[in-house]
């Protein structure tokens, strides 16, 4: 089969295209599905380059949202077909695997799924938006559905609007019924994301996004509970999380679920006590967060954006967008 393949960690010329590599061999418990659509994110660039801790058995097929049709089927598997739509649901509950990190994923022509992974996807929802969501949007909706409890009565600053999560927390805020106020650092990721709703939108490579803020909400009063945002969503981390803290209302959430600019962030004890803040993390989704999604698309309620199109010879130009922060909504290679 065809597929890129990640030798050894490194740069971007690490992902080789390979025209005849070895086919998945499919377990009594497993299906072969034929990969219809494989959504990126920034999840595969931090595979190319290792990460601390953690050692990854190579070469590795990368790609960890994948949707496609069955090809076949494992001799114990049962309630799956040969033609059947799935979506693969990339974390395996019943063992340690993940799927296009430890193991094989879907950037490639046909990709080994256990069948207890395998969720069906809605006749009118097609494999690219259904490819789109496990791993942005499975963890935009557990961060800020789940453990962040949004609703219609919460302000929410969101930085890294445009990225995958991004994008989904913004879409699913705006689902909630509250207001947004979308970080960027382009006046075409800002013109995005006022289009996807943003009430509000910041460059924040322009100004100061704590001062625009201000003058929207006022400053937070550290005695009474009002001025700034109830919800800040911050997932780089580094430089912006104890800005995002001077944005916040007392008794304000912060939400993370990743930290794309830096983990070990300088951070200020005297905002989260003051203001009483409550630090949320979130980790990852569960099958009935994506089993959301999947109906909320098939009801019309979410149109997921996606910014291009790529086919695996092209999967590391499309990474590149991805690396260099080109991309608005998420960028699907089609084997
Ligand atoms: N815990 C989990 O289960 C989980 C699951 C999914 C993702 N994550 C984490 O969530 C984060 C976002 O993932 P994603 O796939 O949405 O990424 P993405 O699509 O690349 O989006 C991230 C956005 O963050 C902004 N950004 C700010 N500082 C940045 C920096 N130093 N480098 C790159 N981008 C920066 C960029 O927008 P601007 O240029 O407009 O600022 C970019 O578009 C990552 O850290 C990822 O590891 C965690």
């Amino acid at each position: 089969m065809k597929a890129v393949v990640l030798y050894e960690h490194g740069g971007m010329d690490k992902f080789v295209y390979e025209a005849d590599y070895r086919d998945p061999e499919c377990g009594p418990g497993d299906v072969i599905i034929r990969v219809k659509a494989c959504s990126l994110n920034y999840h595969d660039l931090f595979t190319r380059n290792g990460m601390p801790g953690i050692t990854l058995d190579l070469p590795r097929i990368c790609g960890l949202d994948a949707a496609g049709e069955i090809v076949e089927v494992g001799s114990e598997v049962s309630g799956w077909a040969v033609g059947d739509r799935i979506l693969v649901d990339p974390r395996d509950r019943q063992g340690t695997g993940l799927f296009g990190e430890t193991v094989d994923g879907g950037l490639a022509e046909l990709a080994r799924v256990p069948a207890h992974q395998l969720i069906r996807i809605p006749d009118n929802v097609s494999f690219a938006d259904a490819a789109s969501l496990p791993v942005a949007y499975g963890t935009a909706h557990r961060m800020m559905v789940t453990r962040g409890e949004v609703g219609p009565d919460d302000k929410v600053l969101i930085l890294g609007a445009s990225g995958g999560v991004g994008t989904g927390a913004l879409l699913l805020a705006k689902i909630l019924g509250a207001e947004v106020v979308a970080c960027g650092s382009s006046q075409a990721k800002l013109d995005a994301l006022t289009e996807m709703g943003a009430d509000h939108v910041i460059d924040y490579t322009e100004v100061d996004f704590v001062k625009e803020i201000w003058k929207l909400y006022e400053k937070p009063h550290r005695r009474k509970h009002s001025g700034g945002v109830t919800v800040a969503v911050n997932f780089t981390g580094g430089d912006t999380w104890v800005k995002s803290m001077r944005c916040l209302r007392r008794g304000g959430r912060l939400l993370t679920c990743g930290a794309t600019a830096g983990y070990d962030p300088n951070t200020d004890l005297r905002y989260i006590w003051s203001f009483e803040f409550d630090i949320r993390g979130s980790n990852s989704w569960e099958p009935e967060d994506l089993e959301a999604l999947l109906q909320m698309i098939s009801e019309g309620k979410m149109k997921v954006p996606i910014a291009g199109t790529y086919p695996l010879t092209e999967a590391t130009e499309a990474l590149r967008l991805i690396e260099d922060r080109e991309v608005i909504g998420k960028v699907i290679v089609a084997p």
